[in-house]
């Protein structure tokens, strides 16, 4: 049986989806393509010497602010784009708001930000490291994300929220007060005292933008591409609550062993372990609400979030272990904390960025749609994320023990060069990935997606099955 549209599918501006998700996946490959110039530099130090732009801490702010702002930031909108009238059973605000939203973000944010950094404009600051002026446009973008996406929320009454609505809900507006913070503190306030506050950016850069965002992703499309509900809303919103209450402060774990007091090194060290709890409490009604579409399910969709899924159990415990001191000793500053911010953002969020993307894509009915490609996307993008991950987690366990056996720390770079080439060849597979994704959405035949969800997992329509998505789409039948 076919799986039927919720009604107010209708309601989906497909343009602003196609707009944002091309974005995304272009951003992508030019942000990937800084990674591996960075990449290659470790290796051969004199590449792209002496030319300013192609220096190697310009490339590095280039390659994380594009991952985050383009790639992830336009695969979100467009995952917004798809989502919210479905959960709100009302259109977004306006188009033509969107419309600005989007040409602020692409033009005003990710085009002057990467040109400004790569001519030695920015702001050293992690995770900040675009210009201040740029930091304005960004906050300019999060307010029109705020008014563009959330009022549908208000209007429906907090009760008959689903747990997607919850972490968009979270997301964008914490992200819109935390962002300044991080932008703006670190700046005035001097020495450990403003490393705590970008500290806590950092963080909350991952944990109040990135993962709220990709977990109401992976709450939206288990339901509607397997046709059953979550297994439990319940451990839904103790999820969602014990992460917004934990990930805050979480921040001081970056600096574990410094001058910051001890007390907030040891709350941030607490906060960590709680939050691996929470991991476990959510991805487990995650798994549980998978049951039953095999280790690698046959929707692309639904096995982006499944493998992303995966990927967030990982990286998680491997987070809450790296912030206990023991642990934290042997690896900071090693390869390793690129390998656990690689499997973080590429391995979790990214395929549920991508799930979302797909997700989306199958259900406009006039986008073209190759289903070979975004097979091969999804293996290419997990082989060169497991060899690039192990390989750097193992990079990192080396170093830091050569660092401990207090050898010359030339021989640390010695022990590494390998693992820099095998994470450089490791950027092959995932750029084919990449390439391979964006080549499933921009070829094959038109509503080739559509057919392809109308064959699929989903036996019953999503209306019927989840009941908190099906509240949204009842409104609409009945106005
Ligand atoms: C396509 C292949 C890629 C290569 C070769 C690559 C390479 C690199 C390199 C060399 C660094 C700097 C590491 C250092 O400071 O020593 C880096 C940092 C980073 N990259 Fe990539 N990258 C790639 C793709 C990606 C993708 C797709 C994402 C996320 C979706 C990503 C996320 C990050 C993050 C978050 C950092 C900052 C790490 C930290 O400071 O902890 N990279 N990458």
């Amino acid at each position: 049986m076919g799986q039927a549209k919720p009604p107010s599918a209708s309601l989906v501006d497909t343009g602003l989806v196609h707009a944002h998700g091309l974005a995304s996946i272009v951003t992508l490959l030019i942000a990937a393509t800084f990674g591996i110039i960075v990449s290659i530099q470790l290796l051969l130090p004199d590449f792209g010497s002496n030319v300013a732009w192609l220096s190697w801490g310009r490339l590095r702010y280039a390659h994380t602010q594009g991952i985050m702002f383009g790639w992830l930031g336009n695969a979100f909108f467009a995952f917004l784009y798809h989502a919210v009238p479905i959960l709100t059973g009302r259109p977004v605000t306006s188009r033509r708001l969107g419309l600005w939203l989007f040409g602020l973000w692409n033009f005003a944010v990710m085009a002057p930000g990467w040109v400004l950094v790569l001519a030695g404009v920015s702001q050293p600051l992690e995770w900040a490291e675009f210009p201040p002026i740029v930091d304005v446009m960004v906050v300019v973008g999060l307010g029109l994300a705020a008014i563009q996406f959330l009022p549908g929320f208000f209007a429906r009454g907090l009760e008959s929220l689903y747990v997607s609505s919850w972490y968009i809900l979270g997301a964008l507006v914490f992200t819109l007060l935390a962002y300044p913070m991080g932008n703006i503190v670190p700046e005035v306030v001097a020495g450990a005292s403003g490393a705590a506050f970008s500290g806590l950016w950092i963080h909350d850069a991952v944990g109040l933008f990135v993962t709220p965002l990709a977990l109401a992703i992976i709450y939206f499309v288990i339901p509607a591409a397997t046709g059953r509900p979550i297994f439990s809303h319940f451990l839904s919103m103790l999820g969602f609550w014990l992460l917004f209450f934990l990930y805050p402060l979480n921040g001081t774990h970056h600096y574990v062993f410094s001058v910051i007091p001890m007390a907030a090194q040891m709350g941030a060290i607490t906060a960590s372990t709680l939050l691996g709890l929470d991991v476990l409490i959510v991805v487990t009604n995650l798994f549980l609400s998978l049951r039953g579409t095999g280790f690698v399910p046959r929707d692309p969709a639904l096995r982006f979030v499944a493998a992303g899924t995966l990927f967030y159990l990982i990286v998680s415990m491997q987070g809450a272990a790296q912030a206990q001191m023991a642990v934290n000793q042997a690896v900071h500053f090693t390869d390793w904390v690129i390998g656990h911010s690689h499997l973080a953002m590429m391995g979790f969020a990214s395929f549920a960025a991508a799930g979302g993307l797909v997700h989306a894509w199958q259900r406009i009915p006039w986008a073209p749609y190759n289903a070979r490609a975004i097979n091969a996307a999804y293996w290419l993008m997990t082989a060169g994320l497991v060899v690039m991950v192990s390989d750097l987690t193992i990079a990192g366990l080396l170093q830091g023990q050569s660092w401990q056996a207090g050898a010359p720390w030339v021989e640390s770079l010695e022990v590494t060069r390998p693992y820099w080439l095998v994470r450089t060849l490791s950027g092959i597979p995932l750029a084919a990935g990449f390439l391979a994704l964006l080549w499933g959405l921009t070829s094959g035949p038109r509503g080739a997606g559509l057919r392809e969800v109308e064959n699929g997992v989903g036996v019953e329509p999503v209306a019927e099955v989840a009941p908190r998505l099906a509240i949204a789409s009842s409104t609409v039948e009945t106005s």
